[in-house]
């Protein structure tokens, strides 16, 4: 797929071409710290109908983009919608989070892509969208979850601390265990690859569950099931930019997750020294991360030193600024503005 490269600097900075300024987007910056989400999602009834109509989708896409000067938009949608492609059904229950219906099997998934795309259609919609109502010089993001945080979920049915009912399951059955993340892998590389064609300029590969996996699994669940990803969607679009999140891993596991995935950028948790992640993954691989959430919470100069710690540590490497997990609900619209006003003004 050929397309003309839009001039941003987070695309600059994907390519290696400048380390200054840095990029900023935050995870989650479309939700429900903004007053105008809150207003919306009233209006919709709920975040679901939010994801799955794309005139809403895009216009809560774009609120952060208007409010702050963001160098990209993350499309608004959530990694559940692949689950719901294959027939498992999601419900968001009010402070609950995420309820998957009750795992059927491995037989009962649907692997027919005319249903995924049928299903999956209103996301392409509103990248569609988005990309047409957004400045050119943004950045437009697309993502996905991995493999092994859609089968925790699928599995569990809902979040869960330790993804006890996935674990079990791997364990007690590997082999089936391993078909399910095959499949997971192609829905994934799939939905990434449509997104592109809808107009992403760069994807994310969530895997909020990485962390707590003992080595071996590390390697199977998550390693391989991210490098297939990449290599399935680069298959069908050879210049696609991808950022890996690997939440939570291990040093060891992040080395390796630079080392064997090929995705171009990797973005660290808060937990993660930033000047051990420059040593150690800056050689191979774009940084991004890791100011603390709750950091962005407290503001003042708690926030200020924070920023300028991370800023510090990745002076000299390319360098895409975020947070080491989403924004939070009661974060202050102003704490938001200072951190952005903070990073743009370091020489
Ligand atoms: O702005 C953005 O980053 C884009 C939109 C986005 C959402 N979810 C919107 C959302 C993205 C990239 C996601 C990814 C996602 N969804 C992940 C991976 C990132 C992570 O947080 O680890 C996961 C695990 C999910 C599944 C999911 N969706 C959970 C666990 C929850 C509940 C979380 C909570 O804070 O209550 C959601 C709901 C969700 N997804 C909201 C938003 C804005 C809150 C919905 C609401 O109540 O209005």
């Amino acid at each position: 797929m050929e397309k003309t490269r839009r001039e941003s600097v987070l695309l600059d900075v994907l390519d290696r071409k400048i380390v200054h300024p840095a990029p900023i987007w935050l995870m989650r910056q479309a939700g429900r710290y903004l007053p105008e989400y809150q207003a919306l999602r009233k209006k919709a009834g709920s975040f679901w109908t939010m994801c799955m109509t794309p005139e809403l989708a895009v216009e809560v896409t774009l609120q952060p983009i208007r409010r702050f000067d963001f160098d990209a938009a993350i499309l608004f949608s959530d990694i559940l919608v692949v689950p719901h492609a294959l027939g498992q059904d999601v419900r968001f229950e009010e402070g609950h989070g995420p309820i998957l219906d009750p795992f059927a099997g491995l037989h009962r998934l649907v692997r027919d892509e005319a249903v995924w795309r049928e299903k999956l259609a209103p996301v392409y919609h509103a990248m569609r969208g988005t990309r047409q109502a957004l400045a050119e010089d943004k950045a437009l993001i697309g993502f996905a979850g991995a493999p092994w945080t859609l089968a925790a979920y699928m599995l569990e049915g809902k979040g869960s601390p330790d993804q006890r009912a996935a674990k079990l399951a791997a364990y007690r059955d590997p082999a089936q265990f391993a078909e399910l993340l095959e499949l997971l892998t192609a829905a994934v590389a799939w939905h990434l690859v449509r997104q592109f064609e809808a107009g992403a300029d760069v994807v994310q590969i969530f895997d909020s569950w990485a962390g707590g996996l003992p080595e071996r699994e590390f390697s199977d669940w998550v390693i391989g099931p991210n490098a297939r990803v990449v290599a399935a969607v680069r298959q069908r679009v050879p210049e696609a930019k991808i950022i890996g999140f690997p939440r939570a891993a291990t040093q060891t596991g992040y080395e390796a997750y630079a080392a064997h995935t090929g995705v171009d950028a990797v973005s660290v948790d808060t937990a993660v020294s930033m000047r051990w992640a420059v040593s150690a993954l800056g050689p191979l691989k774009i940084l991004q991360g890791n100011l603390d959430p709750i950091a962005l919470i407290a503001g003042g100069e708690a926030l200020d030193g924070a920023v300028d710690r991370i800023a510090e540590a990745t002076r000299e490497t390319p360098f895409i600024f975020n947070l080491g997990h989403g924004v939070l609900p009661e974060t202050p619209l102003e704490n938001v503005a200072q951190l952005i006003g903070r990073i743009r003004s370091r020489k």
